[in-house]
């Protein structure tokens, strides 16, 4: 029994992890500022915000995984500093504390990795998202970096996705034709469910992906690779 540390599950995606993990018999700790919905043996849930609390101490985690982030799209003109502030506090320096509290613990265990979230906006230029893109590109450095400095004893990976049916994008996908003109623009004509997103971060937590780290792996509808 593996034990997954979610910062971020009690909702979208993490939460999608966090039922996948319970389903495959690993013990889970959630990290949110809610409680999460879910209720079962083999899951604790801490009430934290990653900026601002301190965090449980944990003995021995064997993968942490990090969900929190943000979508804030507006011309540069419209943008504050303190939006790009935000921005990274959030995507990257919420996960390095995260990351550097939970260091030793993940030391402890023989099959340690890391799991963080990017966007497929660092990789192809969008109009609106250079706040949430410079954020994630320090998500980008970040796994490059610590997957060099800690080579086999814990590896580190992100997944970039593109738009995702979760509360953070609902703005994005309020009505039918929002929608359609999202599926529109992806190749393979399609938004992510949570369920996608998860199935790749079970497989990139497990000892099936032993030879991976310093990676993004692009989870894009193809978007950033197919032209048609
Ligand atoms: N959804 C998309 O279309 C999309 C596209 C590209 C990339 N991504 C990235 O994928 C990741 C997951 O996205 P998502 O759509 O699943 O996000 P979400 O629905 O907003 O879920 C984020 C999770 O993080 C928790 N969280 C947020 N702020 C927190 C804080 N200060 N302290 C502790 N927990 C906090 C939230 O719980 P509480 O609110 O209870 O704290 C929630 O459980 C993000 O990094 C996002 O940038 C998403």
């Amino acid at each position: 029994m593996r034990k997954i540390l979610i910062i971020g599950g009690s909702k979208g995606i993490g939460e999608a992890i966090l039922l996948s993990q319970l389903e495959q018999n690993n013990k889970v700790v959630n990290i949110s500022r809610s409680e999460t919905k879910i209720s079962h043996a083999n899951l604790e849930h801490y009430n934290c915000d990653i900026l601002n609390d301190e965090l449980p101490y944990l003995e021995e985690v064997d993968s942490l995984i990090y969900c929190p982030g943000s979508i804030n799209l507006k011309p540069i003109s419209s943008l504050k500093l303190d939006d790009y502030r935000n921005d990274f506090e959030i995507n990257v320096i919420g996960a390095i504390k995260a990351i550097q509290f939970y260091t030793n613990a993940l030391k402890n265990s023989k099959t340690a990795s890391v799991l963080l979230f990017s966007t497929v906006a660092v990789k192809i230029g969008m109009p609106y998202h250079s706040s949430v893109a410079v954020a994630k590109a320090g998500v980008e450095g970040l796994v490059r970096s610590l997957a060099a400095e800690w080579l086999s004893s814990i590896r580190i990976n992100a997944i970039a996705p593109t738009l995702t049916n979760t509360e953070l994008s609902a703005r994005f996908l309020r009505n039918d034709k929002m929608i359609e003109n999202s599926k529109e623009r992806h190749p393979l004509k399609l938004i992510l469910e949570v369920n996608d997103v998860a199935d790749m971060a079970d497989y990139l937590i497990s000892e099936k992906a032993r030879a991976l780290s310093g990676q993004v792996f692009e989870l894009d509808g193809g978007i950033t690779t197919i032209k048609v």
